[in-house]
């Protein structure tokens, strides 16, 4: 019998964006499954709590197959390790996001050898959206609607009125 070829997909997620969907879509045409695995990074003050990000995925995902979700701290070679993954996904946008990746993944082959970190580029109306931007625009009161799953949107604007 194949073997099951699971990817991890590891993030932030503060919050989930149509590019990381566009991500998620890509990875699942080429493995069998994929765990998005929410990071727990207390340096980044987020805006959403571990929980949240992690429904707010859920409710994006909905209708998508060969998913889970998990939220993990520490090292992501242990994430990787934890699920049996062959590979991390991660999404690259511009050659600006190159370098961190670059260090991120030669330094998770040094823990790990075992598996690859593959990049996928979202498409190009993606290409410029971040999470980092999304929040700010949603500071300042701005419609950031064409950028996030639905759910998000709801979320989104739940915040806004208590900032
Ligand atoms: O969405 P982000 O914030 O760009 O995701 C960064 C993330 C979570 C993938 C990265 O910070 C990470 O892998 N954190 C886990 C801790 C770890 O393994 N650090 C060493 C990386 S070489």
């Amino acid at each position: 019998m194949a073997k099951i070829k699971t990817a991890v997909f590891p993030g932030s997620f503060d919050p989930v964006t149509n590019g990381h969907l566009d991500v998620i879509n890509r990875a699942l045409n080429i493995f069998d499954s994929l765990v998005v695995a929410v990071a727990v990074n207390d340096e980044k003050n987020p805006m959403f709590t571990l929980d949240e990000r992690r429904e707010m995925l859920k409710l994006s995902c909905s209708g998508i197959e060969n998913i889970e979700f998990d939220i993990f701290e520490g090292l992501l070679v242990d994430e990787v390790r934890k699920h049996n993954a062959v590979a991390v996904v991660r999404g690259l946008r511009a050659v600006s996001d190159f370098e961190t990746e670059f260090q991120m993944a030669m330094m998770n082959r040094e823990l790990n050898p075992g598996f690859e970190t593959l990049f996928l580029m979202p498409s190009p109306e993606n290409s410029f959206v971040s999470s980092k931007l999304i929040k700010e625009i949603t500071r300042f009161g701005g419609d950031v609607s064409a950028f996030v799953p639905v759910p998000v949107t709801g979320a989104l604007r739940k915040k806004q009125k208590n900032l």
